[in-house]
């Protein structure tokens, strides 16, 4: 038993009645009522263009703000103008590689690892073409840990940035954040951090990691499809200008945001506090804001634990699969995004074989690519990954645990 209301979960996020099992989160979640209801109201009460000077264009300015602020809440930032917005993770890191790049200078480096998604490997491997030199920090071979001692040996005096995953989205363990932070500043760098497999699990609280720079999908943390990017305040004035030309230097963050983001989607972030408020309530615990995410998290987090115990056990007693990350369901260590193969099958017959019952799990590299080469899974259609969330259920995780020993029974009589 956990303490998680999940009657009370389930209920906000109206899609889960469908009879469809959602196990593919870690792909895009599904939305809790709140954001879709703060995405019409705005579109119902203000949908104008910003900036002007009438009422209308003022107030629904006054509301894309808050939807900063919303936003500033879930990561913990110090201020709402650390937060760019922008429609995906991927353009995001894109845009921050061409705005950072402005203050470096050929022969500077830049550390990328071989475990982090490619949304955050090739807008700093692009800056090649600029001159600017990249070193890989790679897993020690069979290792899914990575080992700060190999990060320490690529650190020079011209490293001016490394990039690095909060979590992996195939392994699903947590990277030491604080301590990899710790080492890039001594040497001088900048620390951008991928929280896109991370935010929709546990609190984000930047200031606490002591990220540069953070990242995370609005789409997989119960919103639609949105993105923020977390940057420091001194290091966003820093920064180059990738918006129109002529506009100030000091124009934090909107020298980062060419063309705006949307507004509604801005807005509708509101409603991921909403709806981590209402659930910290029901469990009563009469908080707000960003105690408020602190307290829904630490209940999400503990049913997620329970959840990723009873598949992980599953898997471990069978001898013909491998786990793809660490066998610990343990909250500290990991999220509940849990990748393995199956001895003799390819990951794509099984995941196919699961797709009829309503299941939905997923086969792939996941734009990990670099690192389902390097584990030497391509030519096996990689990994199958099963990435709960915290509204799914021991019964679904139980559900595909069926599914998953009929598929064997199946194998064996063959
Ligand atoms: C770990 C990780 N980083 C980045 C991304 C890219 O996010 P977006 O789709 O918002 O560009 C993903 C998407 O799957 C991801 O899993």
């Amino acid at each position: 038993m956990t303490g998680l209301d999940l009657e009370f979960v389930r209920g906000n996020f109206p899609a889960l009645g469908r009879g469809q099992v959602f196990l593919d989160n870690a792909g895009g979640s599904q939305v809790a009522r709140q954001t879709a209801d703060r995405l019409a109201e705005y579109l119902f009460t203000a949908n104008v263009q910003l900036g002007a000077s009438y009422a209308a264009s003022a107030q629904a300015g006054a509301m894309v703000q808050r939807g900063r602020e919303a936003l500033a809440t879930l990561l913990n930032a110090a201020r709402p103008e650390e937060v760019v917005m922008g429609a995906t993770s991927t353009q995001l890191f894109d845009q921050l590689a061409r705005a950072l790049v402005q203050t470096w200078a050929p022969g500077d480096e830049v550390i990328v690892t071989n475990f982090d998604h490619e949304a955050h490997i090739g807008p700093w491997r692009k800056l090649e073409a600029q001159g600017i030199v990249i070193r890989e920090w790679r897993l020690p071979a069979g290792s899914h840990d990575p080992d700060l001692e190999d990060l320490q040996a690529l650190l020079s005096e011209r490293t001016r940035l490394v990039a690095v995953t909060h979590a992996s989205n195939i392994f699903g363990t947590i990277m030491p954040i604080r301590r990899i932070a710790d080492r890039v500043h001594a040497a001088g760098a900048l620390l951008s951090v991928d929280g896109v497999a991370f935010a929709p699990h546990r609190a984000v609280d930047v200031q606490a990691l002591g990220a540069d720079f953070y990242g995370f999908s609005v789409y997989k943390t119960y919103g639609p499809h949105f993105a923020a990017l977390y940057g420091r305040y001194a290091q966003l004035l820093a920064a180059g200008n990738i918006n129109h030309s002529f506009f100030p230097g000091d124009n934090v963050p909107q020298k980062m945001e060419p063309g705006n983001a949307s507004y509604e989607l801005a807005y509708s972030c509101i409603g991921i506090v909403d709806y981590l408020e209402a659930l910290a309530r029901a469990h009563g615990a009469n908080v707000a804001g960003r105690e408020a995410v602190e307290a829904a998290f630490r209940l999400i987090s503990a049913h997620e634990e329970t959840l990723a115990r009873r598949l992980l056990d599953y898997l471990s007693a069978r001898p013909d699969v491998t786990i793809i990350g660490s066998p610990s369901a343990d909250a500290a260590l990991r999220v509940p995004t849990i990748s393995f193969t199956i001895e003799g099958t390819s990951s794509r017959e099984v995941v196919e074989a699961v797709d009829p019952t309503g299941i939905g799990i997923r086969f792939g590299d996941f734009y990990s690519r670099r690192l389902i080469e390097d584990l030497g899974l391509a030519d096996r259609d990689g990994v199958i990954r099963v990435s709960a969330v915290h509204y799914n259920t021991v019964g679904e995780i139980d559900r595909l645990i069926a599914r998953l020993e009929e598929i064997r029974s199946m194998e064996a009589a063959q």
